[in-house]
């Protein structure tokens, strides 16, 4: 009893506004937030950096042998880091986004990633982790209290990434986002609800609005103490 934090379970595509929105909920409530897609994007890095080919699914799983790897639930302070190397602007870049899909494809690196996750959550001490990502309402956090699927038509989804990526051009941004879309979907589908999800679409809402409709859901729930 107290032991396990409460976990807000959120998935969504790229550009559905999914990382911000999640790090805002988890500021209002008081609790950790756990960017899952970071850590893939880490693993990613990581590959690239030992020159790996990241299609190479045995490659990538050996490389999970000597992935030092750590990353913040703080979501006013969030870094992620390999080794003694922070990573926390690199795998946001161009190279990382293209790798990560080959990746996050192996199942078995899927695993040995998700066991972290629980680890880092069950040692949070926080009140509450929202986990964001592509698999944790399904496969990570399936039995989650609260399990949202955050989606937004996709021109809107695009129009957002370009708009974080400025200087980059919206018609490759754009080619870049379905690209990617297609990849991850061959993974996991992160574009239909599974059973009790519930579904929140932003593509008419902004960032505040989608904060609020989320923390709706979570007070739906459980109500507000
Ligand atoms: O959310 P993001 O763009 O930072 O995710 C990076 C990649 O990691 C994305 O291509 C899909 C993959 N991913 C995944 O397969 N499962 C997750 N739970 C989170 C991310």
């Amino acid at each position: 009893v107290g032991g396990e934090p409460f976990v807000v379970a959120i998935d969504g595509p790229a550009g559905s506004g999914k990382s911000s929105v999640s790090r805002q909920v988890a500021r209002r409530l008081g609790y950790g937030f756990l960017d899952t897609g970071a850590a893939y994007r880490a693993l990613a890095w990581h590959a690239l950096e030992r020159g790996i080919d990241t299609s190479d699914a045995t490659a990538v799983l050996e490389l999970m042998g000597d992935f030092d790897y750590a990353i913040s639930l703080d979501p006013d302070a969030f870094w992620v880091r390999v080794g003694a190397a922070d990573v926390t602007q690199a795998i946001r870049e161009p190279r990382v986004s293209e790798a990560v899909s080959g990746v996050a494809r192996v199942p078995a690196v899927r695993q040995a990633v998700n066991t972290l996750f629980r680890a880092l959550v069950a040692a949070s001490g926080r009140p509450g982790v929202v986990i964001e990502g592509r698999d944790i309402t399904t496969v990570v956090a399936p039995d989650a209290p609260v399990r949202i699927l955050l989606t937004a038509a996709p021109e809107v989804r695009a129009a957002r990434r370009s708009a974080e990526l400025t200087g980059q051009d919206a018609a490759d941004v754009a080619a870049a986002l379905h690209k990617r879309d297609a990849s991850d979907s061959a993974v996991v589908d992160f574009l239909t609800a599974a059973p009790g999800v519930e579904v929140v679409d932003s593509t008419h809402l902004d960032f505040d609005q989608t904060v609020d409709a989320v923390i709706g859901v979570i007070h739906a729930t459980v109500p507000a103490p």
